[in-house]
Protein backbone atom coordinates (compact mmCIF):
# COMPACT_ATOMS: atom_id res chain seq x y z
CA UNK A 1 0.00 0.00 0.00
CA UNK A 2 1.49 3.76 -1.01
CA UNK A 3 1.19 5.85 1.55
CA UNK A 4 3.61 8.40 0.31
CA UNK A 5 2.62 11.15 -2.47
CA UNK A 6 4.50 13.61 -3.94
CA UNK A 7 3.55 17.37 -2.75
CA UNK A 8 3.91 20.21 -4.91
CA UNK A 9 2.95 23.76 -3.52
CA UNK A 10 3.10 26.48 -6.43
CA UNK A 11 1.67 26.30 -9.70
CA UNK A 12 4.90 26.24 -11.62
CA UNK A 13 5.72 22.76 -9.70
CA UNK A 14 2.53 21.76 -10.53
CA UNK A 15 2.63 22.75 -14.50
CA UNK A 16 6.19 21.12 -14.43
CA UNK A 17 4.80 17.82 -13.56
CA UNK A 18 1.58 18.10 -15.51
CA UNK A 19 3.68 19.24 -18.77
CA UNK A 20 5.95 15.85 -18.05
CA UNK A 21 2.97 13.46 -18.18
CA UNK A 22 1.65 15.28 -20.97
CA UNK A 23 4.77 15.11 -22.87
CA UNK A 24 4.38 11.13 -22.53
CA UNK A 25 0.78 11.07 -23.76
CA UNK A 26 -0.47 10.76 -20.36
CA UNK A 27 -4.34 12.12 -19.27
CA UNK A 28 -5.18 13.74 -16.41
CA UNK A 29 -7.98 13.78 -13.77
CA UNK A 30 -8.03 16.38 -11.10
CA UNK A 31 -10.01 15.87 -7.38
CA UNK A 32 -10.24 19.36 -5.59
CA UNK A 33 -10.68 19.50 -1.80
CA UNK A 34 -10.12 21.41 1.07
CA UNK A 35 -8.22 18.33 3.16
CA UNK A 36 -9.86 16.49 5.79
CA UNK A 37 -10.16 13.36 3.64
CA UNK A 38 -12.76 10.73 4.00
CA UNK A 39 -13.90 7.69 2.34
CA UNK A 40 -16.08 10.20 -0.52
CA UNK A 41 -12.95 11.89 -1.27
CA UNK A 42 -11.26 8.72 -1.10
CA UNK A 43 -14.03 7.09 -3.99
CA UNK A 44 -13.50 9.77 -5.96
CA UNK A 45 -10.08 9.06 -6.19
CA UNK A 46 -10.86 5.92 -7.06
CA UNK A 47 -13.14 6.94 -9.66
CA UNK A 48 -10.75 9.66 -11.00
CA UNK A 49 -8.27 6.92 -11.36
CA UNK A 50 -10.37 4.62 -13.32
CA UNK A 51 -11.07 7.45 -15.94
CA UNK A 52 -7.47 9.00 -16.17
CA UNK A 53 -3.73 8.27 -16.39
CA UNK A 54 -2.96 10.13 -13.77
CA UNK A 55 -4.54 11.69 -10.34
CA UNK A 56 -3.83 15.13 -9.10
CA UNK A 57 -5.38 15.76 -5.59
CA UNK A 58 -5.49 19.33 -4.37
CA UNK A 59 -5.65 20.72 -0.62
CA UNK A 60 -6.88 24.21 0.25
CA UNK A 61 -9.22 25.00 2.57
CA UNK A 62 -10.44 28.28 0.32
CA UNK A 63 -11.26 31.45 2.82
CA UNK A 64 -12.78 32.96 0.02
CA UNK A 65 -15.82 30.23 0.28
CA UNK A 66 -16.46 30.89 4.27
CA UNK A 67 -18.41 33.29 5.76
CA UNK A 68 -17.29 35.69 8.53
CA UNK A 69 -19.65 33.52 10.60
CA UNK A 70 -18.40 30.18 9.45
CA UNK A 71 -15.86 28.00 10.61
CA UNK A 72 -12.96 28.46 8.57
CA UNK A 73 -10.26 28.74 11.46
CA UNK A 74 -12.01 25.54 12.81
CA UNK A 75 -12.30 23.32 9.75
CA UNK A 76 -10.49 20.45 10.09
CA UNK A 77 -6.78 20.44 9.13
CA UNK A 78 -4.06 17.72 8.87
CA UNK A 79 -2.12 17.29 5.98
CA UNK A 80 0.23 14.24 6.18
CA UNK A 81 -3.28 12.07 7.44
CA UNK A 82 -4.95 13.71 4.05
CA UNK A 83 -1.84 13.06 1.72
CA UNK A 84 -1.37 9.38 3.27
CA UNK A 85 -5.14 8.76 2.61
CA UNK A 86 -4.78 10.40 -0.95
CA UNK A 87 -2.08 8.13 -1.96
CA UNK A 88 -3.67 5.11 0.01
CA UNK A 89 -6.81 6.12 -3.04
CA UNK A 90 -4.26 6.25 -6.09
CA UNK A 91 -3.56 9.80 -6.28
CA UNK A 92 -0.42 10.41 -8.21
CA UNK A 93 0.31 14.26 -7.04
CA UNK A 94 -0.98 16.32 -4.03
CA UNK A 95 -1.23 20.19 -5.06
CA UNK A 96 -1.33 21.88 -1.72
CA UNK A 97 -0.35 25.85 -2.55
CA UNK A 98 -0.73 28.18 0.31
CA UNK A 99 -2.93 31.23 0.86
CA UNK A 100 -0.34 33.36 -0.71
CA UNK A 101 0.05 31.50 -3.86
CA UNK A 102 -3.60 31.30 -4.80
CA UNK A 103 -4.19 34.74 -3.54
CA UNK A 104 -1.26 37.06 -3.70
CA UNK A 105 -1.36 40.37 -2.78
CA UNK A 106 -3.85 42.18 -4.96
CA UNK A 107 -5.72 39.58 -6.14
CA UNK A 108 -8.86 41.08 -7.32
CA UNK A 109 -10.56 39.10 -9.56
CA UNK A 110 -14.23 36.86 -8.33
CA UNK A 111 -16.02 34.85 -10.62
CA UNK A 112 -19.55 34.99 -10.42
CA UNK A 113 -22.21 32.43 -11.70
CA UNK A 114 -25.55 33.43 -11.97
CA UNK A 115 -29.48 32.19 -11.47
CA UNK A 116 -27.66 28.50 -10.58
CA UNK A 117 -26.62 30.27 -7.45
CA UNK A 118 -29.65 31.58 -6.67
CA UNK A 119 -31.47 29.66 -3.50
CA UNK A 120 -30.74 26.45 -1.33
CA UNK A 121 -27.49 26.93 -0.19
CA UNK A 122 -26.78 30.60 -2.42
CA UNK A 123 -29.81 31.67 0.05
CA UNK A 124 -28.12 31.03 3.18
CA UNK A 125 -24.70 31.26 2.24
CA UNK A 126 -24.10 34.46 0.73
CA UNK A 127 -20.79 34.78 -1.49
CA UNK A 128 -20.60 31.10 -1.01
CA UNK A 129 -20.39 29.87 -4.29
CA UNK A 130 -18.63 33.11 -5.54
CA UNK A 131 -15.89 31.94 -3.60
CA UNK A 132 -16.23 28.24 -4.74
CA UNK A 133 -16.72 29.46 -8.83
CA UNK A 134 -13.50 31.45 -8.37
CA UNK A 135 -11.02 28.78 -6.96
CA UNK A 136 -12.09 25.96 -8.85
CA UNK A 137 -12.09 28.03 -11.64
CA UNK A 138 -8.20 29.14 -10.71
CA UNK A 139 -7.29 25.26 -10.00
CA UNK A 140 -8.73 23.74 -13.47
CA UNK A 141 -6.75 26.53 -15.11
CA UNK A 142 -3.70 25.86 -13.17
CA UNK A 143 -3.82 21.91 -13.57
CA UNK A 144 -5.17 21.41 -17.09
CA UNK A 145 -7.36 18.42 -16.13
CA UNK A 146 -9.42 16.51 -19.00
CA UNK A 147 -11.48 15.82 -16.21
CA UNK A 148 -12.30 16.98 -12.79
CA UNK A 149 -14.37 15.21 -10.46
CA UNK A 150 -17.06 16.06 -7.78
CA UNK A 151 -19.03 14.79 -4.94
CA UNK A 152 -22.83 14.53 -5.67
CA UNK A 153 -23.13 15.67 -1.88
CA UNK A 154 -22.37 18.98 -2.89
CA UNK A 155 -24.92 18.77 -5.74
CA UNK A 156 -25.44 22.72 -6.23
CA UNK A 157 -21.82 23.22 -6.42
CA UNK A 158 -21.40 20.38 -9.15
CA UNK A 159 -24.45 22.17 -11.05
CA UNK A 160 -22.60 25.21 -10.82
CA UNK A 161 -19.20 24.33 -11.04
CA UNK A 162 -20.58 22.46 -14.85
CA UNK A 163 -22.05 25.91 -15.16
CA UNK A 164 -18.49 27.44 -14.87
CA UNK A 165 -16.88 25.52 -16.97
CA UNK A 166 -19.07 25.57 -20.06
CA UNK A 167 -19.63 29.25 -19.45
CA UNK A 168 -16.47 30.10 -19.55
CA UNK A 169 -15.02 27.07 -22.36
CA UNK A 170 -12.80 25.98 -19.70
CA UNK A 171 -11.63 22.21 -21.32
CA UNK A 172 -12.65 20.13 -18.46
CA UNK A 173 -15.24 17.35 -18.11
CA UNK A 174 -16.76 17.48 -15.07
CA UNK A 175 -18.01 14.25 -13.42
CA UNK A 176 -20.20 14.19 -10.20
CA UNK A 177 -18.91 11.45 -7.67
CA UNK A 178 -22.15 9.51 -5.73
CA UNK A 179 -22.49 9.94 -2.26
CA UNK A 180 -20.60 7.66 -0.04
CA UNK A 181 -22.78 7.05 3.53
CA UNK A 182 -22.23 5.44 6.82
CA UNK A 183 -23.76 2.17 7.53
CA UNK A 184 -26.79 4.06 9.24
CA UNK A 185 -27.36 6.39 5.90
CA UNK A 186 -25.82 9.32 7.31
CA UNK A 187 -23.73 11.20 4.20
CA UNK A 188 -20.10 11.60 5.12
CA UNK A 189 -19.01 14.96 5.27
CA UNK A 190 -15.69 16.66 7.08
CA UNK A 191 -18.24 18.57 9.71
CA UNK A 192 -20.13 15.41 10.27
CA UNK A 193 -16.43 15.63 13.25
CA UNK A 194 -18.52 18.21 14.79
CA UNK A 195 -22.11 16.39 16.29
CA UNK A 196 -22.21 15.47 19.67
CA UNK A 197 -22.67 11.45 20.61
CA UNK A 198 -26.38 12.66 20.80
CA UNK A 199 -26.56 14.42 17.28
CA UNK A 200 -24.76 11.57 15.71
CA UNK A 201 -27.34 9.37 16.72
CA UNK A 202 -30.27 11.49 14.87
CA UNK A 203 -28.12 12.56 12.29
CA UNK A 204 -29.05 9.71 9.86
CA UNK A 205 -32.38 11.00 9.68
CA UNK A 206 -31.63 13.31 7.74
CA UNK A 207 -31.28 10.58 4.95
CA UNK A 208 -34.01 8.48 6.00
CA UNK A 209 -36.86 11.40 5.49
CA UNK A 210 -35.82 12.54 2.21
CA UNK A 211 -35.77 9.25 1.11
CA UNK A 212 -39.11 8.66 2.21
CA UNK A 213 -40.09 12.14 0.25
CA UNK A 214 -38.87 10.73 -2.70
CA UNK A 215 -40.32 6.86 -2.39
CA UNK A 216 -43.67 9.40 -2.14
CA UNK A 217 -42.90 11.60 -4.78
CA UNK A 218 -41.98 8.75 -6.85
CA UNK A 219 -45.37 7.36 -5.86
CA UNK A 220 -47.54 10.51 -7.16
CA UNK A 221 -47.51 12.47 -4.07
CA UNK A 222 -47.74 16.14 -4.82
CA UNK A 223 -44.50 18.10 -3.94
CA UNK A 224 -45.82 20.14 -1.35
CA UNK A 225 -47.37 17.91 0.91
CA UNK A 226 -44.47 15.41 0.36
CA UNK A 227 -42.40 18.12 1.45
CA UNK A 228 -43.93 19.74 4.56
CA UNK A 229 -44.49 15.93 6.22
CA UNK A 230 -40.80 15.74 6.08
CA UNK A 231 -39.88 19.05 7.08
CA UNK A 232 -42.64 18.18 10.17
CA UNK A 233 -40.79 15.15 11.16
CA UNK A 234 -37.27 16.65 10.86
CA UNK A 235 -38.10 19.47 13.33
CA UNK A 236 -40.30 16.66 15.65
CA UNK A 237 -36.63 14.86 15.64
CA UNK A 238 -34.46 17.99 16.26
CA UNK A 239 -33.33 19.42 13.25
CA UNK A 240 -33.76 22.90 12.45
CA UNK A 241 -34.28 22.71 8.77
CA UNK A 242 -32.50 25.87 6.82
CA UNK A 243 -33.82 24.97 3.29
CA UNK A 244 -35.67 21.31 2.13
CA UNK A 245 -37.14 21.93 -1.72
CA UNK A 246 -37.49 19.35 -4.30
CA UNK A 247 -35.48 21.22 -7.95
CA UNK A 248 -35.16 19.94 -11.66
CA UNK A 249 -31.92 17.92 -11.35
CA UNK A 250 -30.30 19.83 -14.12
CA UNK A 251 -31.37 23.54 -13.91
CA UNK A 252 -32.47 23.63 -10.59
CA UNK A 253 -35.64 25.60 -11.33
CA UNK A 254 -38.48 24.69 -8.38
CA UNK A 255 -40.80 22.11 -8.69
CA UNK A 256 -44.74 22.01 -7.64
CA UNK A 257 -47.53 19.22 -7.67
CA UNK A 258 -46.88 16.15 -8.67
CA UNK A 259 -43.64 15.12 -10.47
CA UNK A 260 -41.60 12.44 -12.35
CA UNK A 261 -38.23 12.95 -11.65
CA UNK A 262 -36.36 15.58 -9.29
CA UNK A 263 -34.00 15.99 -6.53
CA UNK A 264 -34.53 16.77 -2.96
CA UNK A 265 -32.09 19.42 -1.46
CA UNK A 266 -31.86 19.28 2.19
CA UNK A 267 -29.83 21.88 4.76
CA UNK A 268 -31.07 21.24 8.44
CA UNK A 269 -28.99 21.91 11.53
CA UNK A 270 -28.32 19.59 14.41
CA UNK A 271 -26.97 21.94 17.32
CA UNK A 272 -23.94 24.04 15.59
CA UNK A 273 -24.03 21.65 12.82
CA UNK A 274 -25.22 22.28 9.75
CA UNK A 275 -25.74 19.04 7.65
CA UNK A 276 -27.04 18.64 3.65
CA UNK A 277 -27.99 15.79 1.36
CA UNK A 278 -29.68 14.83 -1.46
CA UNK A 279 -31.28 12.58 -3.03
CA UNK A 280 -32.79 11.54 -6.85
CA UNK A 281 -36.43 11.41 -7.81
CA UNK A 282 -36.86 8.19 -8.87
CA UNK A 283 -34.88 7.01 -5.39
CA UNK A 284 -32.19 4.59 -6.39
CA UNK A 285 -32.83 2.05 -3.35
O1 LIG B 1 -16.26 20.70 -2.13
C1 LIG B 1 -15.19 21.19 -1.70
O2 LIG B 1 -14.43 20.56 -0.98
C2 LIG B 1 -14.83 22.62 -2.07
O3 LIG B 1 -15.95 23.42 -2.16
C3 LIG B 1 -13.98 22.71 -3.36
C4 LIG B 1 -14.77 22.24 -4.57
C5 LIG B 1 -12.72 21.89 -3.22
C6 LIG B 1 -13.60 24.17 -3.63
O4 LIG B 1 -12.88 24.70 -2.56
Amino acid sequence: MTTEIETVRTVADLRARVSAWRARGGSLAMVPTMGAIHEGHMSLVRQAKGLAGHVVASIFVNPLQFGPSEDFEAYPRGEARDAALLAEAGADLLFAPGAGEMYPEGFATTVHVADITEGLCGASRPDHFDGVATVVAKLLLQCGPDVAIFGEKDYQQLLVIKRLVRDLNIPVKIVGGAIVREPDGLALSSRNAYLSAEERETAPLLYATIQQAAHALAAGHATEHALESARAALEAAGFRVDYLEARDPETLARLSGSVATARILVAAFLGKTRLIDNVPVPPRA
